[in-house]
């Protein structure tokens, strides 16, 4: 049971919050004919089914997602809920357990607190510390903290740092849109006097890294500031409530220097013990200052937050001398180190991170500092600098910055001691739950998997990034394409709708988007066209596939519209050169027309489709004429029929055509055997760049070619996703080549659609927009040659789906599972003389099978309801 996609929340400002939940019935053909949800404030009366804030009555649907529709929800309340559901037979099922969310501020007129700060600029280095201490006159019930910044921050209560989030709150235009969030502090308080610590960091908000994007002139930027409200409940039913303000006192912390972008400084000998402690004596430290609010929108952060997910030991270790040190993860990952180390006062380290070695053995910065524009040598890139106390050992980690790397280089000023474990790497990344796994007889298969993960959750920040070191930029194009990959293997929902919220803050009235989101102004000018910010129609539209939730599409619909608009005004012909093309080509060039174009026509469709399911009729016949209109101009122009050519015929020109539906459907079969001509012309490898690899391995196995889609996925010889694993690669590159010149990074996503094929392809799992959030499955699995076994299994709103086959002896054993309140389209494409079995007996009966024209194959189509299914295809 889910509350706005996640468990328990609490800080919930939505006035409508979405429920959602799965049923526990494993019975075969197990769905629910209705429900009922009982919502309340009182847990026990609501366990005897007294619900005194909302009953929904029984309603007959099958439907797991619903929105409160009760009265309206006040602030700072506990609501619990429990659903109960009737099942497959109208049977009223065991209720529900009781779960719950708890509101939040509820808007603007609940805060109590200032905005405040202390009185430096915004070239000040060192972080700033605040504390304030206050009495708890009674026995406390509950406590949370409300805390909105403008910048980074980290909390704590009596000495202990709250909560386990990383670099929150999460990055926003902060002049538009600034994020509070809600900490259950209960058990961090004490009974009498309490003691409230504040560290701010920059974060995107103080930028003081120069890079070629100009975040140092963004319009918000500003010395760090917060504003927060403690609220205490007393057992006895009162409420008191600490906030920001006067009173408070401010110091420079031993956090001499942060950037998001490129470090941190840290000075241990400024350190101050018990800064945040009830007892430190404060009388040196500095009044505070009221600061105006960021922004007029403090709106709640409801998602799954960045944390430290995964420590990483050192696999290698090189003394280079008694004071340079070479560390080597043995995988490249986003993040920070942790450094263990003892040396005399006084002694300055410098952990600089990078992703490749020289070959002297020393770190190398070159493939990714490229961006970078430092006025003077005090901002080392990827370098944080720990200067000890000295004597004892010492441990640090930045607090507001993070990495992308797999080596880390320590020198320091004077000989310290240091072994293998005394450095670790932690991969951070927004934590949102693993939803897939994919498990092969290919192992090449299977690491190609995990790095597209690795680089995925690299570049999940609170927002989806293009890597996590030359830029930790928001880069528009990269996530549109990685949308798939990201939401086959990962819940997030949360993070989407947040980042989708950052797009209708950034779009001009015009309906333009920049190309990379946030921005501090930069990348209206450049990179924008639709290739790139087609993310407002794609992410929605992806969004409600997987989830069946609508709310996304509806909030973004407006946008779409402008967006779409705005394209057809600059296109009037139904053609646009607006846009980047192929980014990163293997060799071969496509026209940006043709590439724009299929995008343009894209979000026509999705804005259509958006507009039949929102019931809007006019505008529904209006974006479908458009999108006929497109259609038609593109084909015009690059499509040949006597040659079922798009363009030179190249492999981004036939795979785009036919991807993004663009192919009359008389030509299909011709265009995509022109297709697979083509492929195996280059020797079964890519000829693609960005937009190429959306397209050419669906393109081909949508289309009755699956074996050619599957030897090209399989490569392991230049250029492949393949030939990067071989060579030691644990994150996707991005460039085919190892040794390219230039975009050279090596942990992007944007090669990441393989990793949604391998979904969609070989395990056949996709999901249905008739019956979206995967309530009908549309099952096509390929057992393609050269592979034994595979399975994919995917964590859909109803529940876990498996599909996973072995070939053994010629035969393909292929066991499915779908989960209750679900059905699935299976379809499957079997050689001349192969039948389908179940249970010893064939059900590929003649009117079960259907002749695929011009091969000898045959399709069989079975719809399969909920439960557990082994099929035996064999001779
Ligand atoms: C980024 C890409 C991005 C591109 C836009 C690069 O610098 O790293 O991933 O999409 O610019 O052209």
């Amino acid at each position: 049971m889910k509350c706005e996609h996640l468990v328990n929340p609490i800080g919930v400002d939505a006035v409508q919050p979405r429920l959602s939940w799965q049923l526990n019935d494993s019975r075969s053909g197990a769905k629910q004919t209705a429900y009922q949800i009982f919502v309340g404030t009182d847990s026990l009366k609501l366990l005897k089914g007294q619900a005194d804030v909302w009953n929904s009555g029984k309603v007959l649907s099958s439907s797991t997602l619903e929105s409160y529709k009760g009265s309206d929800l006040k602030a700072f309340t506990k609501y619990y809920w429990k659903v109960e559901v009737w099942d497959k037979d109208g049977i009223r099922a065991k209720t529900s357990f009781i779960t719950g969310f708890e509101t939040g501020m509820k808007g603007m007129k609940n805060w109590k607190g200032s905005w405040i700060s202390d009185s430096h600029d915004v070239t000040t280095k060192p972080a700033p510390y605040f504390r304030k201490t206050f009495s708890a006159s009674k026995k406390i019930l509950s406590a949370r903290a409300y805390i909105a910044v403008a910048g980074l921050y980290e909390l704590y209560l009596n000495g202990k740092k709250i909560g386990n989030h990383r670099l929150d709150p999460m990055y926003t235009r902060f002049d538009r849109r600034t994020l509070y969030v809600t900490h259950d502090v209960t058990s961090a308080m004490q009974d009498g006097i309490n003691a409230v610590g504040v560290l701010l960091g920059n974060g995107w908000y103080n930028h003081q890294s120069t890079a070629v994007w100009y975040f140092d002139k963004a319009p918000w930027r500003g010395r760090p500031a917060f504003c927060m409200d403690i609220r205490i409940v007393y057992e006895d039913g009162s409420v008191e409530t600490i906030s920001s303000g006067k009173g408070w006192k401010t110091s420079l912390s031993p956090v001499v220097f942060n950037s998001i972008y490129t470090a941190e400084h840290y000075d241990a000998r400024l350190e101050q013990p018990g800064w945040n402690t009830p007892k430190f004596e404060d009388s040196s430290w500095k009044d505070v200052i009221f600061r105006s609010a960021p922004s007029e929108n403090i709106v709640a952060q409801l998602l799954h937050p960045i944390r430290d997910v995964e420590e990483i030991p050192v696999q290698k270790f090189n003394k280079i001398t008694e004071s340079n040190y070479v560390f080597d993860l043995g995988r490249n990952i986003s993040g920070v180190s942790r450094i263990k180390v003892k040396g005399l006062p006084g002694t300055t380290i410098r952990l600089k991170h990078a992703e490749r070695l020289m070959e002297n053995g020393h770190v190398d910065l070159s493939n990714i500092d490229v961006h970078y524009r430092p006025t003077d040598d005090s901002d080392p890139f990827q370098t944080d600098i720990f200067i000890l106390k000295g004597n004892s050992e010492e441990t640090f980690t930045p607090k507001f910055n993070y990495k992308g790397f797999q080596y880390v280089e320590i020198t320091a000023d004077q000989p310290v001691e240091l072994s293998k474990e005394s450095l670790t790497g932690i991969f951070m990344h927004s934590d949102v739950p693993a939803a897939g796994e994919i498990k092969s007889s290919n192992q090449v298969v299977d690491k190609i998997w995990k790095a597209t993960n690795n680089s995925y959750l690299s570049n999940l920040f609170g927002y989806p990034t293009d890597c996590p070191q030359r830029e930790k930029n928001g880069w528009t194009g990269d996530a549109q394409i990685a949308i798939e990959t990201g939401l086959y293997n990962f819940d997030g929902i949360t993070i989407y709708e947040k980042w989708l919220a950052d797009h209708r803050d950034e779009q001009q009235p015009n309906g333009v988007l920049p190309s990379i989101i946030p921005t501090g102004g930069w990348g209206y000018e450049w990179g924008n066209g639709p290739d790139w910010t087609s993310t407002i129609a794609i992410i929605p539209w992806n969004i409600y596939l997987f989830y069946g939730d609508k709310k996304l599409l509806a909030d973004s619909y407006d946008n779409i519209k402008r967006y779409v608009d705005h394209i057809t005004e600059i296109s009037p012909s139904g053609l646009t050169t607006w846009g980047l093309g192929d980014w990163v080509p293997v060799k071969s060039k496509s026209p940006v027309e043709l590439t724009s174009t299929a995008y343009y026509y894209a979000d026509a469709g999705i804005l259509a489709k958006a507009a039949k399911l929102l019931g809007k009729e006019a505008d529904f016949v209006k974006y479908n004429k458009l999108a006929l209109k497109i259609k038609d101009a593109f084909n015009a122009k690059y499509f040949n029929k006597e040659t079922g050519l798009y363009g030179n015929g190249i492999q981004t020109e036939l795979s785009v055509a036919l991807f993004w539906g663009l192919v009359p459907d008389l030509y299909k079969n011709k265009v995509a055997e022109n297709l697979a001509k083509r492929v195996e012309a280059d020797n079964n490898h890519l000829d693609v760049g960005l937009l190429g690899t959306k397209a050419i391995l669906n393109a081909l196995s949508e289309n009755g070619y699956a074996d050619a889609a599957y030897k090209v996925a399989s490569q392991e010889t230049y250029p492949s996703w393949g030939w990067w694993i071989v060579n030691g690669a644990t994150t996707l590159y991005e460039n085919w080549p190892i040794d390219a010149k230039s975009d050279i990074s090596r942990n992007h996503i944007m090669f990441g659609e393989i990793g949604a094929w391998f979904y969609k392809s070989l395990g056949g799992i996709k999901p249905d927009p008739d019956q979206p959030g995967f309530r009908n499955i549309l099952l096509e699995p390929h057992f393609v040659q050269n592979l034994n076994h595979f399975e994919a299994s995917h964590d859909g709103p109803e529940g876990k789906i498996v599909s996973s086959w072995t070939r053994e002896n010629n035969v393909i054993q292929y066991k499915v599972v779908i989960p209750p309140n679900s059905t699935a389209k299976l379809r499957l494409i079997l050689e001349k003389g192969r039948n389908v079995f179940e249970n010893q007996k064939t059900i590929s009966t003649e009117n079960t099978l259907m002749k695929i024209q011009g091969t000898d194959n045959q399709v069989f189509t079975k719809t399969l309801s909920a439960g557990t299914y082994l099929f035996e295809l064999k001779f």
